[in-house]
């Protein structure tokens, strides 16, 4: 065998090796789920390159010595980059800039286990892009203060669609302006005024979903299906006052269907754009109708919008950004149902708890935030759904000692801080009670996030936990078809998609 033969299989695979992240990434369900197009442009470049290796094998072997030098190189600087000494003489973190392994898709605890490692600030990577993170929402806190007029929010895609963008990514300068704005229309009467109206309609839900028979044995309903369903109308009465069954609310359903966050399929682009304009008409058109017949305009938050800003005030920006609330008021929502619904069945103890105490109250519920309910959905978002904040800086800057370079993101661990053991007993198991007469501070616990950017939909969001835990709690039993497992769907953990369960009506 001549050296050759030898040399030229090790130049391929060195040329091959440096996709592995690429092909770990393509090998992950979710991604590929969640960002379709990307996948498929991803797959398309991976065998383009490697039909070029083949060819280059074939008819031009030659150039495989100076492919595999500079593959070799590549996969040299990666692993330097990723010793958690990198970049220390200039003030960077400790932590690993590898880009294998992906190991925060895999593991619900993998940014606990770097803290345990490197201490509260360090440095990891995701998708090839370098993050700073820093833990303990007390530290976090002090950060964005200091840096409140250099830091950003990572703009996500619908932020595209809205001339300023989301409000949730824009800089000091403009988002106290329109955070000032949208918040005036996000009223607590018309939260208070929508409950009877959520309580029927998850009620009505729930009790389809008995009536379909759903037995495990016969498969059980697909639970994220029933949640959209139910969610959607409710939010779109609460924002707009538009019912089901209406000409609106079918126009607004095909808008939303073109706005949709839940993944990023080919040429949505456009489509979100043009949908989002749709929308931002209509909005406009619907203060118009308030403005003519007052008195008939139903209690909504864009009604209380229009009543306490002048119409100058609602600007496309005001518009598009109502538009992105609705839509992400939907998918929060429904993944803080999600997870609620799989801790009555992870701690059962806990909904047999639920039906004793609301049985004291008769036939008028109490879902109050210090209700047991209320307790239920916070420890639910003490341990799940919230997650992490993300920023970028503008210029480099300073903090405790570290540089955080600009442009780098900054990921704020909301899950792990709210499971810091020196705030929370025993602080993965799940406890209702340790709400029970306690405040904790923005300092220990925060899932509706810290300082500027914190939640403006929490109350919705909470009030309408609480209406659907109570109702499914002490309503029905619950009867899940198998285990219900989770899993990383970016940029969230949650129940694992296409779970289905079957409720069975409990005696009154
Ligand atoms: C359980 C459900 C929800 C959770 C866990 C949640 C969580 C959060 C968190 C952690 C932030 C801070 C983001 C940051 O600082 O980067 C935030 C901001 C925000 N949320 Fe929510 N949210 C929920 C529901 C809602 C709902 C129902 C609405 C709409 C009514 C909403 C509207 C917003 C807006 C507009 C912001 C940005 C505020 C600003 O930038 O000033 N959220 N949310």
């Amino acid at each position: 065998m001549e050296l050759r033969d030898v040399i030229l299989p090790i130049e391929i695979v060195v040329c091959l090796l440096v996709t592995w992240p690429l092909v770990r990434q393509l090998a992950f369900e979710p991604f590929r789920y969640k960002l379709p197009c990307k996948a498929a442009q991803r797959i398309a470049l991976l065998i383009g390159y490697f039909a070029f290796i083949a060819a280059v094998a074939v008819f031009a072997p030659v150039l495989l010595h100076f492919g595999a030098v500079l593959a070799l190189g590549i996969l040299l600087y990666e692993r330097w980059r990723a010793r958690p000494s990198y970049g220390r003489g200039s003030g960077l973190p400790p932590g690993s800039l590898g880009v294998v392994p992906r190991n925060h898709e895999r593991d619900p605890y993998h940014f606990e286990k770097l803290i345990a490692k490197y201490g509260p600030i360090f440095k990891f990577n995701v998708e090839f892009h370098p993050y700073i993170y820093i833990a303990s929402h007390k530290r976090a806190l002090k950060f964005l203060r200091e840096n409140d007029d250099v830091l950003i929010g990572a703009a996500q895609p619908i932020s595209a669609g809205i001339p300023k963008g989301f409000v949730r990514y824009m800089p000091a300068q403009t988002h106290t302006k329109y955070r000032r704005i949208l918040l005036s229309g996000i009223s607590t009467d018309v939260i208070d005024d929508a409950s009877p109206m959520i309580l029927s309609a998850v009620r009505a839900k729930l009790l389809q979903i008995c009536e379909e028979g759903c037995r495990p044995a016969n498969g059980g309903v697909l639970i994220d299906d029933n949640l959209r369903e139910l969610i959607f109308p409710i939010v779109l009465a609460v924002f707009f006052g538009v019912r089901p069954d209406t000409p609106q609310f079918d126009q607004i359903e095909s808008f939303f269907a073109d706005i949709d966050t839940r993944r990023e399929t080919c040429g949505i682009e456009d489509r979100r754009i043009r949908a989002m304009n749709g929308m931002s008409d209509w909005i406009r058109a619907r203060i118009d109708e308030f403005a003519k017949d007052p008195d008939a305009a139903p209690s909504c938050f864009l009604k209380s919008l229009a009543d306490r800003q002048d119409a100058a005030a609602l600007d496309a920006t005001v518009r598009g950004n109502w538009v992105a609330m609705v839509e992400f008021a939907t998918v929060d929502i429904i993944g803080l149902l999600q997870w609620l619904v799989k801790m009555l069945i992870d701690y059962p103890e806990w909904a047999e708890r639920l039906r004793q105490e609301q049985g004291a109250h008769g036939d008028a519920p109490d879902w109050g935030e210090d209700s047991l309910a209320g307790r239920i959905v916070k420890e639910t978002l003490r341990l799940e759904r919230s997650e992490f904040l993300t920023r970028k800086s503008t210029k480099d800057v300073w903090f405790e000692g570290y540089r955080i370079p600009k442009d780098w993101s900054i990921r704020i661990g909301i899950r792990e801080n709210n499971r810091d053991p020196e705030t929370f007993d025993r602080p993965t198991e799940f406890d209702p009670d340790r709400f029970l007469g306690k405040e904790y501070s923005l300092e220990e616990y925060a899932p509706f996030g810290l300082f500027r950017h914190n939640c403006i939909g929490a109350a919705f969001a909470s009030t309408v936990g609480r209406i659907f835990v109570t109702e499914l709690g002490t309503g029905f039993d619950i009867q899940p078809n198998g285990e219900w497992t989770t899993q990383y769907v970016p940029p969230h953990w949650r129940p694992r998609a296409g779970f289905r369960l079957g409720l069975k009506a409990r005696a009154a």
